[in-house]
């Protein structure tokens, strides 16, 4: 057990952040967690320390689309000195429906969380690992972010932003002959979290379509590739043989394809 670690997980307490979280602390991680709601904290906290013996877990109530939220984190980590060997940008949201249509401060809510936050997020802590030439940040895209996405645009354009940045970031590492690392996650739809209620994507074909996955395979594939230091992790196996044959399918077919994946089932 690697005693002594700590993963900072924002969102943590549900959805794939809890499923993630699950990983680490088995592992022996002490778990910070950032998320919006006090109650879904205290039960997810409950639930994590029945499953794993001497599990530690510590939390912050964030609204992390807040613009000094990210500075409030890292001063929270400072204050208790914690360090941060993983942090995963996890907290996320998505809106549904024609670009004209939406509305526009829920819209700009998901850019601050999803972009900026994760922008922020990772500028506080990356100096902090390159200083000490170590550490890991996850920051979590979505398959959304390789091919245009008709009524969920500017929630794709928000995880093409966490892919190019993450994948950047991480090739400066490199160049910087750092051992620290960024990798980059691209979950495909998953039908077992509230992000498509949260979203109003119910009905979406997309969750029950092709490539469905699901918050459990998600976590074994993030964990996997955490430990195996990979760069990139397409998780779910149906998207990743998507992802290999989609270079040899013309643009139209893929978008033909992309539109029926959106569809309204019912
Ligand atoms: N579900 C999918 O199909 C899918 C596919 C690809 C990528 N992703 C990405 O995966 C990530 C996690 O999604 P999920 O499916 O696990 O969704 P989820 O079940 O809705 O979980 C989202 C998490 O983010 C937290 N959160 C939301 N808004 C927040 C805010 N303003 N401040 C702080 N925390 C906030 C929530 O906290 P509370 O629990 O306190 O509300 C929750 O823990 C997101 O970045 C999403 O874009 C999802």
């Amino acid at each position: 057990m690697d005693i002594g670690k700590t993963v900072l997980v924002t969102g943590g307490s549900s959805g794939i952040g809890f499923t993630i979280s699950r990983h680490f602390v088995k592992a022996g991680y002490q778990l910070l967690w950032v998320s919006l709601f006090q109650k879904e904290i205290e039960n997810a906290k409950s639930q994590l320390q029945s499953e794993v013996q001497d599990c530690k877990i510590n939390a912050l109530e964030l609204d992390l689309s807040l613009p000094d939220a990210a500075q409030k984190v890292y001063e929270w980590v400072k204050h208790n000195q914690w360090h941060i060997d993983v942090l995963i940008n996890n907290a996320g949201f998505g809106t549904y429906g024609f670009s004209t249509e939406i509305d526009v401060n829920r819209e700009l809510n998901m850019i601050d969380l999803n972009v900026i936050n994760v922008y922020k997020m990772t500028r506080f802590f990356l100096k902090d690992m390159i200083d000490h030439n170590k550490g890991t940040i996850i920051n979590i895209s979505s398959n959304t972010s390789f091919q245009p996405t008709p009524k969920l645009s500017a929630y794709g354009a928000t995880k093409s932003f966490v892919k190019h940045f993450s994948r950047s970031l991480n090739e400066e590492l490199k160049i910087l002959n750092s051992k620290v690392k960024v990798m980059c996650v691209c979950p495909s739809a998953i039908k077992d979290t509230n992000f498509r209620k949260a979203g109003k994507m119910d009905n979406l074909k997309t969750f029950s379509g092709l490539a469905t996955t699901t918050s459990e395979e998600v976590a074994k594939d993030v964990w996997n590739g955490f430990i195996k230091r990979k760069d990139f992790v397409i998780s779910g196996w149906k998207m990743r043989i998507l992802y290999r044959i989609s270079g040899v399918v013309p643009y139209r077919v893929q978008q033909f394809l992309v539109r029926k994946e959106i569809k309204e089932v019912y």
